[in-house]
């Protein structure tokens, strides 16, 4: 399969929409997702992450992914490229090396992590399997690689995710600050892989043990695997 391209908006207008949703992106999370976004990053984490481990948390935004990595032990730094999302990750834990760099050229030597995972953002990079071979190269033989995204539900719970998605959530944009990303959103996650194709994409770009579980009937997917 060649490349997968986001195909949404150019890389600066990603940029600029996170740079100006960033105060309100923590907020939108827990209320569209009903809080349980909390568990699916601890989720993530419980399948990726080990005390002691050297990780990257790419696309970290406002930095929850990153700073769970860093309660568990590990030795963490956190890369996005817009400065007001990293601005208030740097804000909640002034500890954690925090980068502001494009993940796909990712300003680290190969093999330099034990680990890394990417909460909500490979969905965002405007090439995903140059994104995650990029991933690939930076982790050391044997690392891990978790990948939390929405994803495109099958069977009864489409049609209401449809209606969510497509009708709800860009109407919240049009009262809420930086509301084209509530436009951009459903977009976004129309033309990402769904889950069998993500895992075939990983496996032909350097992953072995690659799986997947679905949470919340099939709208977030977490694939794990390894770089081999
Ligand atoms: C939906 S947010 C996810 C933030 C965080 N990981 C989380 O779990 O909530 C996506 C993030 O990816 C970042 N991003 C998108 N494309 C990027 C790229 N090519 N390089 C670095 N960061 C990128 C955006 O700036 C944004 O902060």
């Amino acid at each position: 399969m060649g490349t997968v391209s986001s195909g949404v908006l150019p890389p600066e207008g990603v940029q600029r929409m996170f740079d100006r949703i960033a105060p309100v992106y923590d907020a939108m999370n827990r209320v569209m997702t009903a809080g349980l976004d909390r568990r699916w990053r601890a989720i993530t984490l419980d399948e990726t992450v080990r005390s002691g481990d050297r990780v990257l948390d790419a696309c970290c935004g406002t930095g929850d992914l990153a700073i769970g990595a860093r309660t568990r032990g590990a030795d963490v730094v956190g890369l996005d490229f817009s400065p007001a999302m990293l601005e208030r990750a740097r804000h909640k834990d002034p500890s954690i090396e925090w980068v502001q760099g494009d993940a796909l050229a990712l300003p680290f030597p190969d093999a330099s992590f034990d680990a890394a995972t990417v909460g909500f953002g490979v969905r965002n990079v405007a090439d995903l399997e140059a994104g995650l071979r990029e991933l690939r190269r930076v982790l050391r033989d044997g690392g891990r690689l978790g990948i939390l995204e929405i994803t495109t539900p099958r069977g009864v719970l489409a049609p209401f995710y449809k209606v969510w998605f497509d009708r709800i959530v860009p109407r919240l944009g049009k009262v809420l600050p930086g509301g084209d990303a509530y436009t951009y959103l459903p977009a976004s996650v129309r033309r990402f892989p769904p889950p069998d194709e993500l895992k075939a994409l990983l496996e032909r770009s350097g992953f072995a043990n690659v799986r997947y579980r679905l949470f919340a009937g099939g709208i977030v997917a977490l694939h794990v695997g390894e770089a081999s």
